[in-house]
């Protein structure tokens, strides 16, 4: 077992009362009893639905070497002969635990927000940094009240690296988080309509991603997205907080990190960058313009946090597009295999446009069709309509065939469909299942997309149960 935190270093981070016999060592921070291995410093925070202290005995089961638990909830937690740190509040204590992690860390820490991208960036940057160094990154989309001060108190003490994700829905959500991870380098992927039921437009999402800079250590780096229309006015507002440098990754003349040329092929992309005064060539083993625009800010970030760049870009190589993220599978049918794209993670306008760009450039073999299955954009609130229906454009461009639809924010999107494209729309991702699966014919391309609440994953699982993986023979480059 690896030692995250001596006991002591852990009793004091918390500022918690020890009770029974703490080991002398815990190996890692758990929160939740299914993926707690041995020797993990349980903490049993409070949910929005689940309360950890009711798993207090689980964790024991699973081998947790000490729980982290309420004053107030002791006399509920009775039998329980497990060693303790008792504090007032374990929310509060996991977040000392974080900052005290980050006090004792010399590494380069990196942020990471945005109105998408940023798990995207994020793995991309874990990726591409544990060529040059060792890497602590947030687990999944760890990116919120607790994922944050959960990710932080894992950070190992002798890293090189830790990479943040931080989210919000509100204004007001990064800024304590930031104060917590005090990055060097602070990403901002891009700005646009995600979340909006919470926000009048674009510059108040603008606004609240801003919190980023306040926890910039001295300095430090904003990064930003030299081609996003609001570039000016985040700048604008780093420098409000006195953050000396930002810099800018894109296309634009005037981006720092340059995109000089990039070359998309169906699973990959080339290309070329200027960042500081090298011209740097890379292989992006994931496909997407958006993934490549994600790779500039990765390399722009490994130049800021000095790592060489050169064995960076060429780590980005070996990237593989993240589990409905734009994975690629190829399925059989009788008669020819088809590709189907997964992306059904998530999905927002600008995820939308990367995607259907995507499908675009995803070649299809004699006689196959594109086929584009979307399912609603969730928290759009009184914008939701008109940003379905102005999926319409993107759709065109991609030369789909065929556009799949559910859910009823995509009836907007179905009513506006282009002409010349055929369309079918059900109520939900259920009805459309058989639809699609009776749709796919060798030689097509397929992409699904919807947001997660959607579950068009599902739609994912059941074409891969229904058609077997072809194997021994790439998809069409
Ligand atoms: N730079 C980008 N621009 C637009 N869409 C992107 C970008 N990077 C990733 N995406 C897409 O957005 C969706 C969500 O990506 P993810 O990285 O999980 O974002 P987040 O963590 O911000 O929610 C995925 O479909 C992904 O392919
Ligand atoms: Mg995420």
């Amino acid at each position: 077992m690896n030692v995250l935190w001596t006991a002591d270093a852990l009793v004091e981070a918390t500022g918690g009362r020890p009770h029974g016999q703490l080991p002398a060592a815990i190996g890692g921070i758990s929160i939740d009893t299914r993926t707690l291995q041995p020797g993990d410093a349980f903490f049993a925070i409070k949910g929005e639905t689940m309360d950890g202290h009711d798993f207090a005995t689980a964790a024991v089961k699973a081998g947790a070497g000490v729980l982290v638990v309420a004053e107030g909830k002791l006399p509920a937690l009775g039998r329980l002969t497990a060693p303790l740190i008792v504090v007032p509040d374990v929310l509060a204590a996991l977040e000392k635990t974080g900052r005290a992690a980050r006090e004792r860390s010399r590494a380069k820490i990196v942020a990471v927000t945005g109105s998408a991208g940023k798990t995207s960036t994020k793995e991309a940057l874990r990726h591409a940094l544990s060529a040059v160094g060792t890497v602590h990154a947030s687990d999944k989309s760890f990116n919120n009240h607790w994922g944050v001060p959960l990710t932080l108190a894992r950070l190992p003490q002798d890293c090189d690296f830790g990479i943040f994700e931080i989210g919000m829905n509100h204004p007001g959500e990064i800024r304590p988080l930031v104060k917590m991870v005090r990055p060097h380098v602070a990403i901002i992927t891009l700005i646009a309509a995600a979340h909006l039921g919470h926000f009048r437009n674009l510059d108040e999402i603008a606004q609240a991603k801003a919190e980023i800079f306040e926890g910039l250590e001295p300095g430090g780096t904003a990064l930003l997205n030299r081609d996003d229309q609001r570039y000016k006015l985040l700048a604008r507002l780093a420098k409000a907080q006195g953050v000396k440098r930002v810099l800018g990754f894109g296309e634009d003349a005037r981006a720092d990190f340059r995109l000089l040329d990039c070359t998309l092929a169906a699973d990959s992309s080339t290309i070329r960058a200027r960042i500081g005064d090298t011209e740097i060539e890379a292989l992006i083993g994931a496909p997407g313009r958006h993934v490549a625009q994600n790779a500039l800010a990765v390399l722009g970030a490994a130049s800021l946090v000095t790592a060489d760049v050169g064995k960076v870009a060429e780590a980005l190589a070996s990237l593989e597009a993240e589990q409905g993220r734009g994975r690629r599978h190829r399925l059989a049918l009788p008669g020819g295999a088809f590709t189907l794209i997964d992306e059904s993670y998530n999905a927002n306008p600008a995820s939308m446009q990367a995607a259907m760009a995507l499908l675009g450039a995803t070649p299809v073999e004699d006689g196959g069709r594109r086929i584009a299955v979307l399912g609603d954009m969730l928290e759009l609130g009184s914008h939701s309509a008109k940003l379905h229906a102005s999926l319409a454009e993107p759709v065109k461009r991609s030369g789909a065939d065929l556009v799949l639809l559910a859910g009823p924010e995509m009836k907007a999107l179905a009513d506006a469909l282009p002409e010349g494209v055929a369309g079918e729309y059900r109520a939900d991702a259920e009805s459309l299942k058989p639809v699609l699966l009776d749709a796919v014919r060798p030689g097509d391309a397929v992409m699904v997309k919807s947001s997660k609440g959607i579950g068009f994953s599902k739609l994912v699982d059941a074409l891969i149960a229904r058609y077997p993986a072809q194997t021994g023979q790439q998809a069409p480059a």
